[in-house]
């Protein structure tokens, strides 16, 4: 778990103040909170809930995290596409450090 979190390269680390603290913080929690807010930010919850919060045009998301691991949840942020061919789901534009923190909360949700 934190292994993963630590292999944000320096750039990433660089570009965002709070990566510092994820990147090689010990606190996996963080991102996962991190990703909750992402959630809400990046207007995932236009589409999509979680329990009783959102909208469920699109999948349910609750539990989600048992469905994928959290490569392909990461990958499927990334690149909808390259995980799913003519997957009906947007690319929405985030940095590399928002897809995990996103990935991080959406697998913690089983
Ligand atoms: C404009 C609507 C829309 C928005 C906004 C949106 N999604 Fe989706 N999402 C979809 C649709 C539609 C699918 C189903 C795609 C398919 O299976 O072809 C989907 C599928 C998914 C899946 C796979 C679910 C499954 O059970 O297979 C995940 C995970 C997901 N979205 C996460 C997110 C996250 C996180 C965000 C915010 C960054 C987001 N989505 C924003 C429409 C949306």
């Amino acid at each position: 778990m934190i292994a993963r979190a630590c292999a944000l390269t320096a750039a990433s680390v660089a570009a965002f103040a709070l990566s510092a603290t994820l990147a090689c913080g010990q606190d996996d929690a963080a991102l996962v909170t991190q990703g909750k807010r992402l959630f809400t930010e990046q207007g995932c919850y236009g589409c999509h809930a979680i329990g009783k919060t959102g909208t469920p045009i699109a999948n349910d998301l609750t539990r989600v995290g048992s469905k994928y691991p959290e490569s392909y949840l990461r990958g499927w942020l990334r690149e909808p596409q390259a995980q799913k061919p003519g997957a009906h789901m947007l690319k929405i534009q985030m940095s590399e450090l928002d897809a995990r923190a996103l990935a991080a909360y959406l697998a913690s949700l089983k």
